[in-house]
């Protein structure tokens, strides 16, 4: 360990106020000596474009494939989807997937799969073992081709080949290989961060610098495949949402998606990457909520002032036609299949589970038109769409309704309303059964927004989670939560439970707010502050308390690693979202939005990084030898900032550090207690 204190030990509040505050300059030189700098390859473009475009790029009419990636089907060890797409507005003509033990050759040619033609995504339907899909952008009109082949009867722990071929004339191939889940008891690694973004002009196949561009974004996933301590590649990652920011440039999102789609490939040819969805996946499109083509009387045009805003369901049009995830087996209250939209799988025995967090928040969906001058024009895009000032998406509740439970001041699933929150109670089935599968010991939750946060500049901790989905982790003892949403680390103790009483002060009030008064944060209650010691390292018994982590450090260009203190008592203080943050105001006045409206003193923060914004994480799972003693032994790697990122000498390098940043051992039975 060589992480510095914060502050000197405390009694005050019954918990020793230390937070550590880690990162690659409080380290010491050692590890950034140890480190390997790094240099991509040079890139297209030779000087950088402005700033992001503002009219919409053509895509490629060529269909070389590209932007290979592997995700997990329902049991990881026999059950991998393979996609890949064109790199723009054309179809593959006569695409194929071949797919071997040994490598792909003229004499060992595999079993061959030939895709259909593409559809348009529906996700009413069920899919197809090969199935090849199609997305309309409703901002830009450009369609794109995405390809699935859901492989299934795989060996466990086993090395498959594979070849794509977009059946051109002369056709255009690629490929690599993938390692499927071991079977049963068995040690593995796996990997985790959250808000990738692009990497910038010169490492992006466009040559385009886009809203949230930054190399960092191609460091984050040059990690991935070589971790720092030199042990190897993870089996699967897991990328905890906002994606590529798409829906920030609203007249080329398809181009976005492309370039991400080409930064990952580099791992996720080779690996799983298992997403959630974000507030930035929701983007703006012409379509209902639920993913119908607007109707309403005046063309493409109105249907944003209609209310028809939506890119595909519920915003979600780019993600769901690109990942076909593990299938959650759910039909929603509107007639669409939920699969994806959160899912579970298991490898060896840790069980993981994907949310989305956008189903309950109090925050709202990214995809806003929300500006504070009077008359402002419409958004209007390439196809004529119009999004009016004041417009944000909003899909808070779209699998059904919760309501408050008074008693606890808890959100449960809303019977009385005839259509219950179906996410949050997959989520509690699920959960049952993982705790009484013995083949389960540790449980890990993935999704987008945070609980606990004490970012400053960033969103804050959303009282919504604790108040629906925090009482699930305790009831069911969930292990560990992982989250992105703020574009830094932040580690807390383990929580177990709340602390009754208004422990919050609106300080920024939403409507119906009074700034000043006191507010039930349902604060997280800190089960210790002092770890355990398994085999030399620090441990925390996950049994005893769900730690949660934020690893939001993918690598977009906004970092947000500054950290709050209440300097009246030196206490970590966070900020906290207790109601929706309205937009208020008019056409004539123009719109503001509010962000988070209450403060509160945050004994549940453990460890924060105020020197690097970026990071991935290692996680090693050993399955020890009885039910009950897996252990995950997390290492969290700082990467610095890349150098002159936005100046005229961009170089694009980092240093990749070879020591961890944080080292510690879960499970729950370490610490004998
Ligand atoms: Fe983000
Ligand atoms: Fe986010």
């Amino acid at each position: 360990m060589s992480d510095e204190i914060q502050a000197s030990p405390s009694g005050k509040s019954g918990f020793t106020r230390r937070r550590f505050i880690i990162g690659t300059v409080g380290v010491g030189a050692a590890s950034v000596i140890a480190g390997t700098a790094v240099r991509a390859p040079r890139a297209l473009a030779a000087t950088p474009p402005s700033g992001p475009p503002t009219t919409t790029l053509p895509l490629p009419t060529t269909t070389a494939p590209e932007q290979l990636l592997l995700t997990w089907g329902n049991d990881p060890a026999r059950e991998v989807t393979v996609s890949w797409s064109a790199p723009g507005t054309v179809a593959q003509p006569a695409p194929t997937l071949a797919v071997s033990t040994r490598p792909i050759t003229a004499h060992n040619p595999g079993r061959l799969i030939k895709m259909p033609d593409p559809e348009p995504l529906d996700v009413t339907r069920r899919y197809d073992a090969a199935s090849s899909v199609s997305f309309t952008d409703g901002l830009n009109g450009q369609t794109t081709y995405f390809y699935h082949v859901q492989l299934t009867d795989l060996w466990p722990g086993t090395r498959y080949y594979y070849e794509i071929s977009d059946g051109a004339a002369t056709p255009s191939t690629a490929g690599s290989s993938f390692e499927t889940a071991p079977f049963g008891r068995a040690k593995f690694r796996f990997s985790s961060y959250g808000d990738l973004s692009t990497p910038s002009w010169d490492l992006n196949t466009s040559g385009n610098i886009w809203h949230e561009s930054c190399d960092n974004s191609w460091y984050a996933v040059t990690a991935i495949e070589n971790p720092g301590d030199g042990k190897g590649a993870p089996l699967f990652h897991l990328l905890n949402g906002d994606l590529c920011y798409a829906n920030l440039d609203v007249d080329n999102a398809p181009g976005v998606w492309r370039d991400f789609g080409n930064n990952v490939a580099r791992s996720a040819a080779n690996r799983p990457w298992m997403p959630a969805l974000g507030n930035h996946e929701c983007e703006f499109g012409v379509d209902t909520l639920a993913g119908q083509p607007g109707n309403a009387p005046g063309g493409i045009g109105a249907q944003g002032a209609a209310g028809n805003h939506w890119n595909g369901p519920y915003g979600f049009g780019h993600y769901l036609s690109r990942f076909l995830l593990p299938d959650n087996g759910l039909i929603n209250w509107d007639g669409n299949r939920l699969r994806g939209n959160f899912y579970a799988f298991q490898v060896g025995t840790v069980k993981f589970i994907s949310l989305d967090a956008d189903d309950v928040i109090y925050q709202d969906g990214a995809a806003n038109y929300v500006i504070d001058t009077a008359n402002t024009a419409p958004e209007t895009t390439t196809t004529g769409a119009k999004i009016p000032n004041g417009t944000t998406n909003y899909t808070r509740f779209y699998t059904g309704d919760l309501k408050l439970n008074p008693a606890d001041n808890s959100l449960v699933p809303d019977y009385a309303s005839g259509r219950p929150n179906l996410q949050t109670l997959w989520l509690e089935s699920t959960l049952a059964e993982a705790r009484r599968d013995p083949s389960v010991d540790m449980i890990v939750v993935f999704m987008h927004q945070v609980p606990m946060s004490t970012s400053t500049s960033g969103n804050g901790s959303d009282l919504a989670i604790r108040q629906a989905w925090l009482p699930l982790f305790d009831k069911y003892e969930v292990d560990l939560v992982f989250h992105g949403h703020e574009h830094d680390y932040e580690r807390t103790y383990p929580v177990r439970g709340y602390e009754p009483g208004e422990l919050g002060t609106v300080v920024a009030p939403n409507p119906g707010q009074t700034k000043g008064a006191a507010v039930d944060t349902r604060r997280p209650a800190v089960v210790t502050t002092e770890p355990y010691e398994h085999n030399g390292t620090p441990a925390w018994n996950t049994a005893e308390g769900t730690v949660y982590l934020v690893l939001g450090g993918g690598g977009t260009n906004g970092p947000t690693n500054s950290y709050g203190t209440d300097t009246t008592d030196d206490l970590p203080q966070a900020k906290v979202i207790t109601t929706r943050n309205e937009v208020v105001g008019s056409e004539a006045t123009g719109f503001a939005k509010n962000g988070a409206d209450s403060v509160e003193d945050a004994p549940w923060s453990a460890a924060i990084n105020p020197t690097d914004a970026y990071g991935y994480s290692i996680f090693d799972v050993d399955p020890g030898e009885r039910r009950g003693e897996t252990t995950i032994t997390f290492q969290y790697f700082a990467i610095p900032a890349v150098s002159n990122e936005a100046g005229t000498a961009h170089d694009g390098t980092t240093t990749l550090p070879t020591t961890p940043t944080e080292t510690f051992v879960f499970g729950r039975k370490v610490g004998g207690r």
